[in-house]
């Protein structure tokens, strides 16, 4: 029960929601040292992290701890988010969604938009971990090419890029649904909030029709 006196339903454990929340906040760290070590006009923001030195040794250590932990995290939600015939239709009405023309009755508890944002950061996630273990040094990159280094820096560049705007739509869909960050924050949504956004979810957990 809220305070309000609204039924609750437990949608993230706590588990889930301490591992989403590392890999937001280490995202925010790699994406801002990733800049700094990009060009040298972002070269400032290495000041927020101890300096260049210091955020240079940090950086690759961190990207491991996002793979870690982002794919600890995703085969949790892998069943949740497998694709199912219903999410064809949403992903042809994605549009009329936004604009709330659009309501299906079969969503559950992932929406097909949440879908292909999962299934594309699986293989991205993958992509940087691999090109940034080449780009290592003094670890792995001296035992690499320079093509082979150069190809690395080129798709670890893209794949930042991709992620960055992948999570750009993921916080401005998660900001517009109202309700889902409180419930990333506390773990449960009310009983309304859950028949109303994943009713296929709020049937299977509750029995009841929505
Ligand atoms: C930085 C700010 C972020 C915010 C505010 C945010 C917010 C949220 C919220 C509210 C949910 C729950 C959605 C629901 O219950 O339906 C969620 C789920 C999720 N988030 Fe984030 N998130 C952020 C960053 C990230 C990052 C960096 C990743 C890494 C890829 C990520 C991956 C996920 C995944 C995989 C889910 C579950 C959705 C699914 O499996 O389809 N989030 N996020």
């Amino acid at each position: 029960m809220s305070s309000n006196g609204e039924p609750q339903i437990l949608r993230h454990s706590v588990a889930e929601r301490m591992a989403h929340w590392v890999v937001a906040i280490v995202f925010i760290f790699l994406f801002l040292s990733g800049l700094a070590l990009f060009h040298p006009i972002f070269f400032w923001i290495s000041a927020l992290f101890g300096g260049g030195p210091f955020m240079r040794w940090l950086h690759p250590l961190v990207g491991v701890l996002l793979g870690v932990v982002f794919y600890w995290y995703a085969a949790g939600l892998a069943r949740d988010n497998r694709w199912l015939p219903a999410d064809a239709a949403w992903k042809r009405n994605m549009w009329a969604y936004m604009r709330q023309e659009y309501h299906p009755s079969d969503t559950h508890k992932y929406n097909a938009g949440q879908k292909l944002m999962y299934w594309s950061m699986v293989p991205i996630i993958g992509v940087l971990l691999l090109s940034g273990l080449a780009l290592w040094q003094p670890w792995f990159a001296p035992h690499l090419s320079p093509t082979v280094r150069r190809i690395a820096g080129l798709l670890h560049a893209i794949s930042a890029f991709v992620m960055f705007v992948g999570i750009g739509v993921h916080v401005y869909a998660a900001y517009w649904t109202r309700g889902s960050i409180t419930a990333m924050v506390r773990g449960t949504v009310s009983q309304r909030w859950a028949r109303f956004h994943h009713p296929a979810w709020y049937q299977e957990i509750t029995g009841k029709r929505p």
